[in-house]
């Protein structure tokens, strides 16, 4: 399987991925760079673990990872149809995230690499969700990725493998932890997104008016937890909320969240043309939130606008999965020989080295 060679010489590789880094228990087979294919893609969610909790354990987390990964890459390995003398490298997240969940999957593809005489690959799950777009579409360095989850809400600029500058970030909570909280606080189940969406579709948006915070600043950093706390004093004033009045406020919060993320979208293409006049400028949405249809219409609607091409891979792909990892761990492979035997598993592991200064602690560790 590795002895397909492309123009200009690159090697096509099949990588098995593993991605523990939240709730999440994920293994996939993904062959390239000559040929893009995902073989396999074998994902078990812990939510139901979680749920009663109303947000991730991380302990539960990481005792559910131990108790079933061995299973989850067995079965990636036997869907692709590989055995282990197919695979080229073992490809794992490193960080960021919940640390004892990355060290049950960095350790697990450590033993396994070890043991089979594979290259190892830390992968920065950041880095996963950013090459993501290059696995599902054809697309060239540099681009624009958003990245909104219940963990990070960022700008980045990716100019190449291993070379990121974050442009802007949330100051606070991460959107997809705003949307959790603010289910959290009516009544409405984890995690919030989806049930906020599906709210607000009954909701009147006119009937609360909701900051767009920082929107009066220069700069492409934004912030939600002062959103949510608006949010709070509505729903205080008019306790107990009844059904209607939920739907309104859901529907007002996610407008007011969408408005802001086109507004910073339409400043980050503007960016991105100064800084790149002669690439084709393309904005990419990776991450949970994503799944929002009114983020979607609103940030096509900013893409549009500005004369961009917008990218969203499929839901799927979007959401923490190890197909994501392993493609990372081949563009890797692309660049330099790698061996990661030496790497320690961390829970803080910034992109853009330039820009590590820590923010907050969120669901998967530092809103870097
Ligand atoms: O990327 P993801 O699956 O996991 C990480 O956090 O890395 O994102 C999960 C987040 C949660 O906060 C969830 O509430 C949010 O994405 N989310 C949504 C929607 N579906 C999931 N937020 C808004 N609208 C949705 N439809
Ligand atoms: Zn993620």
């Amino acid at each position: 399987m590795t002895s397909v060679k492309s123009k200009d010489n690159a090697t096509n590789l099949t990588v098995l991925g593993i991605e523990t880094s939240c709730d999440e228990t994920a293994a996939a087979v993904v062959q390239g760079p000559v040929h893009r294919k995902i073989l396999s893609n074998t994902i078990r969610s812990q939510i139901d673990e979680h749920t009663e909790f109303g947000g991730v354990v991380p302990e539960i987390a990481a005792r559910a990872h131990i108790e079933i990964l061995d299973r989850i890459v067995g079965e990636a390995m036997h869907e692709a149809g590989c055995s282990w003398d197919d695979i080229d490298a073992v490809a794992a997240t490193a960080g960021p995230g919940l640390i004892g969940g990355v060290i049950v999957g960095f350790m697990t593809a450590k033993a396994i690499a070890m043991a089979a005489g594979k290259t190892l690959i830390g992968v920065n799950h950041l880095e996963g969700h950013a090459l993501t777009a290059r696995l599902t579409d054809d697309l060239e360095f540099p681009f624009l990725l958003l990245l909104v989850s219940g963990g990070h809400s960022q700008f980045l600029l990716v100019r190449g493998v291993g070379d990121y500058e974050r442009l802007g970030t949330t100051i606070d909570d991460a959107i997809g932890e705003a949307f959790d909280k603010t289910a959290k606080l009516l009544g409405l189940p984890y995690p919030g997104g989806p049930h906020v969406e599906k709210m607000a579709t009954k909701g009147d948006v006119t009937r609360f008016k909701l900051p767009r915070p920082l929107l009066d600043r220069p700069g492409l950093d934004m912030s939600f937890a002062g959103l949510k706390t608006a949010l709070r004093t509505q729903a205080k004033k008019l306790e107990p909320v009844d059904e209607q009045t939920i739907a309104d406020l859901c529907a007002a919060f996610q407008r007011s969240v969408s408005d802001v993320l086109a507004v910073r979208t339409r400043s980050a293409l503007d960016l991105f043309r100064d800084r790149h006049p002669d690439a084709e400028p393309v904005i990419v949405v990776a991450g949970g939130v994503a799944a929002n249809q009114e983020i979607r219409t609103a940030l096509t609607s900013a893409a549009d606008a500005a004369d961009a091409r917008f990218i969203a891979p499929p839901l799927a792909l979007c959401t923490d999965n190890a197909a994501m990892i392993a493609w990372a761990g081949i563009e890797r492979m692309q660049i330099g020989p790698v061996d990661d035997m030496a790497l320690a598993p961390r829970p803080r592991w910034p992109l853009d080295s330039a820009n590590a200064g820590v923010l907050g602690a969120g669901k998967k560790g530092a809103k870097v």
